[in-house]
């Protein structure tokens, strides 16, 4: 089937579609200039996960990791939500029960101004104490950006500050886990994106469409999703989702 022809059945379905939730990860972000992380250009090209995005990696040196988040954080300062942002913010007014469930840990999904987003991998934009501190929340904002001194000083005991990501070998907050549980028993499902190999995210279109519901995937590229999905859409999610939203106007208006 054509790709409009695709959209034209997807937009159908969003008519009636009264619980919707959609899964994102960095390729949403790629036209508002943040790089993938395993694609040519992707984070994971230029440095190794573990040298980073570790427990063990921020032990053996804390200032390398700081250093690398806050040139994150200085580079994401500069950047807006894409018209796929834009049209998910959209989403999140007219379906009754929307979920927005978001690995990318950039908030530009708040940023373009939708609700109910569940941050599955944290935020960039969060700190906690290394040390778990008894006065200090878990995690809290601190937009500080340049930050001054690497690596930065916890205020509630002097300790490190590490960045609210979630990073690999941690456990995702059981909260955050039982919420997209939840979420995945839904009418329709997105997952937009993402190369769905990274667990327990990538787990969640399989969960929701062993739940019955109808699942979407949009993707530049193949992914293991593929394989789940009742519909794949191949192309740039910012204009996938340009053209879906076009044809559920005119249905509706029609
Ligand atoms: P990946 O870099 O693994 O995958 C990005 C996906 O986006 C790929 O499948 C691309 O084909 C697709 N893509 C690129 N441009 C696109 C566009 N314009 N429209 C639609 N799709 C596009 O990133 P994630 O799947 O988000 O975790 O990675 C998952 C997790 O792995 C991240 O949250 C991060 C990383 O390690 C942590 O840091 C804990």
């Amino acid at each position: 089937m054509a790709l409009d022809e695709q959209i034209e059945q997807v937009a159908n379905r969003l008519k009636t579609a009264q619980r919707m939730t959609v899964m994102t990860g960095a390729g949403v972000s790629v036209a508002s200039g943040i790089p993938t992380f395993r694609g040519d250009e992707g984070f994971w090209k230029e440095v190794r996960p573990e040298q980073i995005a570790t427990p063990q990696a921020f032990r053996k040196d804390p200032k390398f990791v700081w250093d690398w988040y806050d040139s994150r954080r200085e580079k994401l300062k500069e950047c807006s939500p894409n018209r796929g942002h834009e049209v998910l913010a959209s989403w999140s007014n007219r379906f009754p029960d929307f979920t927005l469930i978001t690995q990318n840990v950039d908030g530009l999904h708040e940023l373009a101004g939708t609700k109910n987003v569940i941050r599955y991998h944290g935020s960039l934009w969060e700190v906690g104490c290394w040390e778990e501190c008894p006065t200090s929340p878990h995690r809290w904002e601190d937009r500080t950006c340049p930050i001054p001194d690497h690596p930065p000083k916890c205020p509630y005991c002097g300790g490190l500050i590490r960045p609210g990501v979630v990073w690999f070998g941690e456990v995702i907050d059981p909260e955050v886990l039982v919420m997209s549980s939840q979420a995945s028993r839904c009418d329709v499902f997105f997952t937009i994106g993402t190369s769905s190999l990274v667990y327990p995210a990538a787990g969640l279109v399989s969960d929701a469409k062993d739940h019955g519901a109808f699942t979407v995937e949009i993707n530049t590229e193949s992914t293991p999703s593929r394989e789940v999905v009742d519909v794949s859409l191949v192309g740039k999610s910012e204009n996938v989702l340009d053209q879906i939203e076009l044809a559920l106007s005119r249905s509706v208006s029609s």
